[in-house]
């Protein structure tokens, strides 16, 4: 295996053209996602150890811009950034100028001038990071863009799937709950289908989108499936008024990831945030088959080879269409 956590700031290569970026999935092919968990895997190596800091990253900036809620996205990137010996910055929208009514490209403009080798943003609206891509000379990593896009998710859920289950090629993943609103569900679907795995979507159908993947409204289908893949209900971005089930207690009877549902062998996952006792049972949650905690380890080196990948070796990523099923 390649020593990538012993390269030193030094040695990295002339800092990349402009334009490389991961905006999107769709901007990958398989090569590149067994390039960046290849690359996580190393950095895992290194994250077993006393001295977890590395020295790579040293003197980049990384700008950290979540114009939402976040814990784990948010903490891990900053960890990344940090265990790379990069500096960090994080802007919140809430206490900073957004509040005063600063427009994106306002904001963005002004942590450019920072000159930030990285741009890590979310945004509540779908093109959000596209719009701070072509606004400044950083490279910028998608943290989640309304319920488009969400890149590094996606790649932490596969490298936690092929850590827990041994493989990624023939798995077959369903994901249960609120796909309609996910660009968790969105971006795990595609990768997901990139390395040759089959995903069904199961829930009420009014949150399955047309289109996606195989669909089915009964929760039993969930037994055929090597890894039950759980979202929660994401409330702030359904329409108002808009009924998408009868009530939350009906969902649960219905689609909750109970024990009595799962058969012996199974993995469970959650992107979080979790909702225990509406769409995972607390047993489930706390269960040997849960990979959750996996998961957000995974997000830590995934990120940082994510960030790693940008400023040394990968390809150009650019995203080429906006669109949302
Ligand atoms: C998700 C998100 O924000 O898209 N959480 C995460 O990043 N781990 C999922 C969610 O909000 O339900």
């Amino acid at each position: 295996m390649t020593d990538l956590h012993v390269v030193p700031g030094d040695l990295l290569p002339p800092r990349t053209p402009k334009g490389r970026h991961l905006l999107s999935v769709a901007d990958l092919d398989r090569d590149d996602i067994e390039r960046l968990l290849a690359t996580a895997q190393s950095f895992a190596l290194s994250q077993a150890r006393d001295t977890k800091k590395l020295p790579t990253l040293r003197g980049r900036l990384i700008v950290n811009m979540f114009y939402e809620s976040s814990t784990r996205t948010s903490a891990s990137f900053e960890l990344a950034a940090k265990r790379l010996s990069a500096d960090t910055l994080s802007v919140k929208a809430s206490g900073s100028s957004v509040e005063k009514g600063e427009s994106l490209r306002d904001t963005a403009l002004t942590l450019a001038a920072y000159e930030p080798d990285v741009i890590v943003i979310r945004h509540p609206q779908i093109g959000a990071p596209q719009l701070v891509a072509s606004a400044t000379n950083a490279h910028v990593v998608n943290a989640g863009d309304g319920k488009h896009q969400h890149p590094t998710q996606a790649l932490l859920d596969l490298f936690t799937i092929r850590n827990g289950v041994g493989r990624l090629e023939g798995v077959h993943v369903a994901i249960v709950g609120d796909v309609l609103h996910s660009r968790v569900a969105r971006s795990l679907i595609q990768a997901l289908r990139l390395v040759g795995a089959h995903v069904t979507m199961v829930g009420p159908p009014p949150l399955l989108p047309a289109g996606l993947a195989p669909a089915s409204h009964d929760i039993a289908a969930i037994r055929d499936a090597d890894v039950v893949y759980v979202l929660r209900m994401q409330r702030e971005r359904m329409e108002e008024g808009a009924n998408f089930v009868p009530s939350l207690r009906e969902y649960t009877a219905r689609w909750a990831v109970t024990p009595d549902r799962l058969r012996p062998g199974q993995k469970v996952m959650h992107p979080g945030p979790m909702n225990r006792g509406v769409e995972i049972d607390p047993r489930v949650a706390d269960s040997p088959a849960a990979l959750v905690v996996d998961q957000v380890r995974a997000g830590l080196v995934v990120r940082m080879a994510v960030l790693y990948d940008i400023l040394t070796t990968g390809p150009v990523l650019v995203e080429t269409s906006l669109e949302v099923a």
